[in-house]
């Protein structure tokens, strides 16, 4: 291929990388192989100097912020760092930044974790945050602010007067995203692959109250712009913490290359003891003065490299590939494998996610294949041993008809997945009357997983209504039948075996029970697609309760649903189409019939330093004024779109009407600016 084309083929290609990683959070390569890419698009360029044009990924900092969310320009822009995977490139590194300094002026460096989360910015002024950003282009980020007031670990205070603006990583706990995807696979949401995609979609959620749920941490590791703490990056991380400001608090300072390479191998050795995940060691210049004598380029500074440490990978071998059905009918194909040790776990089996995927990596039983975890908590395959394959395997077909109930299977236009479309198939009637069940929606004692395989194998539940049909004969014959078929094995649970009424009484009290559940978690419960705890939620105050839900038409819904922060056309046609299901409404209408959900209940609102004052917000802010209101309303205030008696404050920006000054002052309410207001929120 001539050097042109491939040029032009792997910008393309990076760009379309970097697309994935740093705006959707959702990279479908390695960091090596995207490293590789990368390294051969530089050498190309050094040999064909014509072909590098100022829009090459080696002449920017990687990403595009999304629309739609208030933009932050930086003064500064962030870089990236120049990386290797090798020894021999750290050495040519010390030996360039010896070169550019003075002779003789040795110098020392400073080896700390590569944190593997999501970049942030911090602006403290009169020691107060008020801005927080993503990483965007480097150049353009995000406002985040308000997601970044809810990190616990971050304080809001702090003490010094000067504007202080810092830069550290957003990270999660390996064992918090552990409880975060077992919480998400029960409630029927994919899980995170890893924490920093945790960690970076996290940060960038619409909804701040979610954030709040999520156990983000932060280490703040540079400072960009304000006083200068101290004369080396060693001596500024100690100052930080003592400003109170998180820190790795890992940082060795070394003074030689022999030294270095003795921290990095020491911080590969720790790493599978970090709670949070490294992909590497950050060689940094510790000195300023020789910071700023060696510059940077218009990507790196040439003062710091990340040294990399390889990806945790194994090789087994494919037992099996099975389809599995979920509870939206949907096949994913996953690979049983020869148990192996990996990163500390035993993985025996690794979702292959769907057909595509398998056809891509040509994927055959028999086959032997690298699995990685990188920091990734689920195991991917990452490449098949082709060359190891057994004569006579065979390519993997995705069946024709559903393992379960034989229906032919569908695929939806554009979509990938396969689905099985039978709602009645027992294995998607299973998995959704269980997810009803479960605690994060129904939340029905006693209605486990062996339950529900009984209930639905014996004809007695075919959807989530049937379970309020449940009588105790019903129940009571099941499990003689059970019995009969299979005497001394499974059946019902073995602690009820001694008092069958008993058993079935406290089964059907707990569903009577969760008749007076709200209809937020009923809505959970019918597990509609793209809709999760949050969404429905916001449905449920948004209808009130199953029947006001039952009497939208279409253009009602749509204009309902539209009213609703964070709802886009996903949701809403998701709703749409659910409640336009005639087979849907009918199982709504029958579980209103039975009683099950209550009405739901209105938000309390929140409460905090401005419980109990209204405020009405105009003029020009540095922030957007739904973030303001958001605040106002995070802190228990009122907020208002008119001054008018009673009104407690006029919060007012720049260019504020007349108008609005003379109804606040025959209002008698106070007039104060901004920066008054971000006091009061602290309760100053
Ligand atoms: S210092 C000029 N220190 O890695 C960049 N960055 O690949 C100075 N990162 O954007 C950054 N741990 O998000 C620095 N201890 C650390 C880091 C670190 C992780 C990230 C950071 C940066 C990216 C560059």
């Amino acid at each position: 291929m001539a050097p042109q084309q491939r040029h032009q083929q792997l910008v393309e290609q990076l760009r379309q990388h970097d697309y994935r990683y740093y705006v959707l959070d959702d990279p479908v390569i390695t960091d090596r192989q995207y490293d590789q890419l990368y390294e051969e698009l530089r050498r190309l360029e050094a040999a064909h100097p014509e072909l590098c044009q100022p829009d090459s990924p080696t002449q920017r900092v990687a990403g595009a912020p999304r629309s739609g969310v208030r933009q932050v320009v930086r003064a500064v822009p962030m870089m990236s760092l120049d990386n290797t995977y090798s020894e021999a490139e750290l050495s040519a590194f010390a030996q360039r930044v010896a070169s550019g300094l003075p002779p003789g002026s040795a110098p020392e460096y400073c080896v700390e974790p590569k944190l593997d989360g999501g970049s942030i910015e911090l602006v403290y002024e009169g020691g107060r945050l008020v801005e927080a950003s993503t990483r965007g282009d480097g150049v353009t980020g995000e406002d985040v602010t308000v997601n970044l007031r809810t990190l616990r670990a971050l304080p809001l205070r702090i003490d010094t007067a000067q504007r202080l603006t810092l830069r550290g990583e957003v990270v999660i706990y390996r064992r918090d995203l552990e409880r975060i995807n077992a919480a998400r696979l029960e409630a029927g949401e994919a899980p995170f692959a890893n924490p920093r995609n945790a960690a970076s979609g996290s940060l960038r959620l619409l909804d701040a109250r979610l954030v709040a749920e999520r156990p983000l941490r932060l280490f703040v590791y540079q400072v960009v712009e304000g006083p200068t703490l101290a004369p080396t990056h060693a001596a500024t991380l100690e100052r930080l913490a003592q400003l109170g400001l998180p820190t790795h608090r890992r940082h060795v300072v070394c003074r030689s290359l022999a030294e270095v390479l003795e921290a990095t191998a020491q911080l590969a050795r720790l790493r599978p003891e970090l709670p949070y995940d490294i992909d590497g060691a950050v060689v940094k210049v510790n000195g300023y003065a020789q910071q700023a004598a060696l510059g940077s380029t218009s990507k790196y500074p040439r003062w710091a490299i990340a040294f990399k440490f390889e990806a945790e990978r194994a090789t087994t071998r494919v037992l099996d590939v099975v389809v599995q059905v979920g509870r939206t009918g949907a096949l994913t194909p996953v690979a049983e494998l020869e148990p192996v040790q990996l990163a500390g776990t035993v993985v025996s089996r690794a979702s292959l996610h769907n057909a595509d995927i398998v056809g891509a990596l040509d994927l055959r039983v028999g086959d032997t294949v690298q699995i990685e975890k990188a920091g990734e908590i689920i195991p991917q395959v990452v490449a098949v041993e082709a060359g190891l394959r057994p004569p006579g395997a065979a390519p993997f077909v995705m069946p024709e008809r559903c393992p379960v109930c034989a229906t032919p299977v569908v695929q939806a236009p554009g979509q990938v997945a396969w689905r099985c479309p039978n709602r009645a198939c027992p294995a998607v009637v299973q998995a959704s009357v269980l997810h009803f069940a479960r605690r994060y929606a129904m939340d029905i004692d006693g209605v486990g997983e062996a339950l529900v395989e009984q209930l639905t194998s014996s004809g007695l539940v075919g959807d989530v209504a049937d379970l309020y049909a449940l009588t105790l004969e019903g129940l009571l014959e099941m499990r003689r039948r059970l019995k009969q078929s299979a005497p001394g094995s499974k059946g019902a649970p073995r602690k009820s075996a001694k008092e069958p009424t008993k058993w079935a009484e406290n089964v059907l009290a707990a569903i009577a029970a969760s008749k007076g559940q709200p209809l937020e978690r009923l809505l959970t419960g019918l597990g509609i697609e793209h809709i999760g705890q949050v969404a429905a939620r916001q449905l449920a105050e948004a209808a009130g309760s199953l029947e006001a839900l039952l009497t939208w038409d279409e253009a009602q819904a749509r204009a309902r649903l539209g009213a609703i922060a964070g709802y886009g056309p996903t949701l809403i046609d998701s709703v749409v189409a659910f409640l336009g299901s005639p087979d849907e409404r009918r199982l709504l209408e029958r579980l209103a019939e039975r009683g099950v959900s209550r009405a739901q209940p209105t938000p309390a609102p929140a409460r905090g330093p401005l419980t109990g004052v209204s405020c009405c917000v105009t003029g020009v802010l540095s922030r957007r004024r739904e973030d303001v209101h958001a605040l106002i309303q995070a802190a228990g205030g009122q907020v208002h779109d008119q001054v008018k008696k009673g009104t407690t404050y006029l919060v007012a920006g720049e260019k504020v009407g007349q108008t609005k000054l003379e109804q606040a002052r025959k209002h008698g309410a106070a007039i104060i600016d901004e920066a008054r207001l971000m006091a009061l929120l602290e309760g100053g």
